[in-house]
């Protein structure tokens, strides 16, 4: 039970806290990796702490079915397929997106687990937002009326109840921090549907944790990010009763690596893939980790994370995303020449 709120256990937990010896010598850091891309169920990500209390709450309402929403090759759609698989549940990802011109990637892994992907094209003129809550409600409305009881997860599962999962992480990381004596360490995670972002801080916070959190945008906001941050820490604040003293200007997050779009190929987000998986062997992908750690070397080269300076990067999961078709075939043009057919 955590804040009152249950949840269904299928993670391993804690996630392993692994010194990574090569890039911190590099980069004149202390640097540390939490392996969140390592929560087992369907490649693991970030997204299972929040469907572990997603999962309970639509149990408890005697869903059949999870449906969510969110791009082509969300990764927050194939954990939300893998827990649904898991549990006998049906499931459906509501994406306004085009078919990324075949099945790969995450839609793949959706399909292999068996939830159904539903893409619509964006309709011109029409914000995103409203025709995906339309597309949601006709969806939901066939599901129902084939006998599904559905239960809705909104993207990247980023409401109140989900926050809790990476709540959780900020007080397991703490104790973690503490059995390794990092003393007070920099937290650097990705900044997408907040959620992550949210739920470390108000656990960093809440619980008094001497961990700081930086958080860095792989989408461009239209408006400050921080006040987006501040909107949804409003809701949290009344859904928990939190007493913090929290103002704008108070969360830590960057808008300078988003590199003008989500999930854009770019050739310095793939060197930095490369770049980590050649000295440490972890597989990054170019939509999320690979911006943010990009970003997080930018940081060090400008002093605004200090030598010597003790930082866990969360790797947040996103494998897949490496097989998306422009990504995939960017990686191919760039490391082809080291294929020899014999
Ligand atoms: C691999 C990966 N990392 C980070 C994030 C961002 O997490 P959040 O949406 O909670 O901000 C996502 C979201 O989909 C993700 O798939």
């Amino acid at each position: 039970m955590l804040l009152n709120h249950e949840k269904v256990n299928f993670l391993h937990l804690p996630t392993p806290l692994d010194y990574l010896s090569t890039l911190s010598e590099e980069l004149k850091i202390h640097l540390y990796i939490k392996r969140e891309d390592m929560t087992g169920l369907g490649v693991g990500g970030n997204k299972l702490r929040k469907l572990q209390y997603f999962l309970y709450d639509a149990q408890k309402q005697g869903a059949t079915m999870l449906l969510t929403v969110g791009g082509a090759q969300t990764n927050h759609g194939r954990l939300t397929a893998a827990v649904a698989a898991k549990y006998g549940l049906k499931c459906a990802i509501c994406c306004v997106d085009r078919y990324p011109g075949e099945l790969s990637a995450n839609m793949l892994l959706d399909r292999i687990m068996g939830a159904d992907v539903i893409l619509e094209a964006p309709k011109p003129g029409i914000p995103e937002a409203q025709q995906l809550s339309a597309l949601v409600a006709r969806m939901t409305e066939t599901y129902e009326k084939q006998g599904e009881k559905v239960y809705f997860i909104p993207v990247g599962g980023s409401n109140e109840l989900g926050l809790l999962g990476y709540y959780e992480c900020a007080m397991e990381l703490t104790q973690q921090a503490k059995e390794m004596d990092l003393g007070p360490a920099r937290i650097v995670t990705t900044v997408g549907s907040m959620g992550t972002y949210l739920g470390l801080f108000c656990g960093l916070k809440n619980e008094g944790s001497p961990l700081s959190l930086t958080g860095v945008c792989i989408t461009p906001w239209n408006d400050d990010p921080q006040e987006h941050m501040m909107e949804y820490y409003r809701r949290a604040e009344k859904f928990y009763d939190f007493h913090m003293d929290v103002k704008l200007g108070d969360f830590d997050i960057t808008q300078e690596y988003t590199w003008g779009a989500y999930n854009n190929p770019v050739k310095e987000v793939r060197e930095t893939v490369c770049h980590v998986a050649r000295k440490e062997a972890i597989i990054l992908d170019p939509c999320y980790t690979g911006k943010t750690f990009y970003g997080m070397t930018q940081m060090i080269k400008s002093g605004v994370i200090q030598q010597g300076e003790t930082v866990i990067f969360l790797h947040t999961g996103g494998l897949p995303g490496n097989y998306t078709p422009f990504h995939r075939s960017a990686f191919e043009e760039e490391l082809i020449d080291g294929v020899t057919i014999l």
